[in-house]
């Protein structure tokens, strides 16, 4: 680390902008997270309304949870950490300025457009191509400031962190612009470019993706700044993170396949994925061994710190799921998995317990230092979120769990004449106590949030503006 001194001082604004808007964001995807739950639980909640219906609000949940929450929370930490950890300030305010509002825009224009049925119908690409332009736009402009930034920085190494980071820009552009190639009929409907079995594979190698560079290489990012701060000891080893960085994005690009298990995609491609992803295994629990063991000697500051608690609880969920998702790959998992809860449990091990729970540390450790105050109004507000959120996962992962494999084995249960043993609605109904656990502990998770967004409040408000200016002026000299 150097102890380059410069007069400049960082550019907060944005960093302060993205990281409020991560707890807007969380409190109303959560939230809808929670009503589309009570829905599967209670259907008459669907009002018989066609924009207020699961089948509109569930794509609405999952941009709202990724894009906006987490998308947020990966600008707020990608620019902080890369100003500091470069010594120096985002290449240009107002080109951060615009992928700040240009990326609100492109959320108002999802919670408008999905309730209204303006779907392309790709999972995670659903938005259409007005608004799959703009945020291409913001996504580039993004790339020039994280970019850019680096190369004017202060310090000779990039710090690793920041490859993470950089990972995740370009191939989300990558990702984004392939999927969305589709020819415009009218201002709200495309067709996709591709067609039958080269569409499917187009999409999950885009979706498995933003599984892989959106939802964990940027977090990942956040994990290599943010750990060793709140637990003020340096990474566990600094030459597995390299290995770790390039053995991840090396596979990940190439796993999109165990999507389309048992589909009319080619064999050789599905068990080609099938095979990346149990190799996945390795540099995902590489990187989990990496974070946790850079507590060592540093145990004990889990006693009292709520945010360290977060931030190595969300590596406990990362090492889980990143477990779970390889062994579901496996064909024979895959075909007892699909289409069953169990699929939905992984996708909320990674997305509650990895995703939400480093993106609360990482925010929960920046407010203060951006608003000019010594720590959070109340710690102890900090812990009561903090197993809010532990009960919360583990009742919505163990609910879809038992879910997933009732269903999974009611579904292939034959009789001797080979007529089916149960009925879809026999299956539903054993599955409905496990979707009021699931509600339930995703109000647990959503609650947390609110206690969150008044800690949060409660800071910003004893803020003192000429502190927190001070502290980012101050913070350029010495350490990161
Ligand atoms: C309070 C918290 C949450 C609740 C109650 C919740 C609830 C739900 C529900 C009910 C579904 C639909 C499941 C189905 O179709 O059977 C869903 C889907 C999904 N949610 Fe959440 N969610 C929450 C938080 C999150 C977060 C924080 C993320 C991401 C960071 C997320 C990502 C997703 C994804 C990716 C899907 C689609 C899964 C798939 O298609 O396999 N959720 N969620
Ligand atoms: C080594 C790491 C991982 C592997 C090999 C893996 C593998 C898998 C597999 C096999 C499926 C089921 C596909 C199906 O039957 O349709 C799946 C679904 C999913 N996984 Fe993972 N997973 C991993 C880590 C993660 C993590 C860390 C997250 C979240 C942060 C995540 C999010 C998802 C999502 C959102 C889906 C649902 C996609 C959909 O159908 O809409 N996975 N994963």
């Amino acid at each position: 680390m150097s102890t380059a001194i410069s007069p400049t001082a960082y550019n907060y604004k944005v960093v302060r902008q993205f990281a409020i808007m991560t707890v807007v964001w969380g409190i109303l995807g959560m939230g809808l997270g929670v009503f589309i739950a009570s829905q599967l639980v209670w259907p008459e909640l669907n009002f018989g309304l066609p924009w207020t219906s699961f089948g509109r609000l569930r794509p609405l949940h999952t941009n709202l949870v990724i894009f906006a929450f987490g998308g947020c929370a990966l600008f707020a930490t990608s620019y902080y950490v890369v100003q500091r950890t470069c010594q120096t300030r985002l290449i240009s305010d107002s080109l951060a300025a615009f992928t700040f509002w240009g990326w609100q825009a492109v959320i108002v224009g999802a919670i408008i457009t999905l309730p209204l049925g303006y779907t392309t119908t790709k999972e995670y690409a659903e938005l259409e191509w007005p608004l799959a332009i703009l945020l291409a736009i913001v996504w580039v402009t993004y790339g020039l400031v994280f970019f850019g930034t680096i190369t004017k920085r202060k310090t000779k190494h990039i710090y690793v962190g920041n490859w993470f980071y950089g990972a995740f820009i370009v191939v989300t552009a990558m990702l984004h612009i392939v999927n969305h190639a589709s020819l415009p009929v009218s201002f709200f409907k495309s067709y996709s470019a591709y067609a039958g079995a080269t569409d499917a594979m187009i999409q999950w190698w885009y979706g498995h993706n933003a599984v892989g560079f959106f939802l964990t290489t940027g977090f990942l990012g956040m994990m290599y700044y943010f750990v060793p701060k709140q637990a003020e000891r340096p990474i566990y080893s600094y030459r597995l993170s390299i290995v770790h960085f390039w053995a991840l994005i090396t596979l990940y690009i190439w796993a999109g396949p165990h999507h389309l298990h048992y589909t009319a995609l080619p064999d050789w491609a599905q068990s080609l994925g099938m095979a990346m992803s149990i190799i996945l295994l390795a540099p995902s629990w590489g990187g989990m061994i990496n974070g946790m063991m850079t507590l060592s000697g540093a145990w004990h500051k889990l006693r009292t710190d709520p945010i360290l608690r977060f931030l190595v609880v969300s590596l406990a969920f990362y090492g889980m799921s990143t477990f779970e998702g390889p062994m579901m790959a496996i064909k024979t998992v895959n075909s007892l998995s699909h289409y069953t809860d169990w699929t939905i449990g992984h996708v909320h091990a990674g997305a509650l317990g990895w995703v939400a729970m480093i993106s609360i540390g990482a925010i929960y450790h920046m407010i203060p230092k951006l608003f000019g105050r010594a720590q959070m109004h109340s710690v102890g507000l900090i812990n009561a979120h903090f197993w809010l959120a532990t009960i919360g996962t583990v009742l919505y992962i163990a609910s879809m769990w038992v879910n997933g494999i009732t269903q999974g084995l009611m579904w292939r249960a034959i009789n001797d004449d080979g007529t089916l043993t149960y009925s879809f609605v026999e299956a539903l109904q054993a599955s409905h106590p496990g979707y009021i656990v699931r509600a339930l502990g995703g109000a647990f998770f959503a609650s947390g949030m609110f206690l969150m967004a008044y800690n949060v409040w409660r800071t910003v408000r004893a803020s003192n503006p000429a502190e927190a200016e001070a502290a980012a002026t101050i913070a350029v000299v010495g350490a990161h």
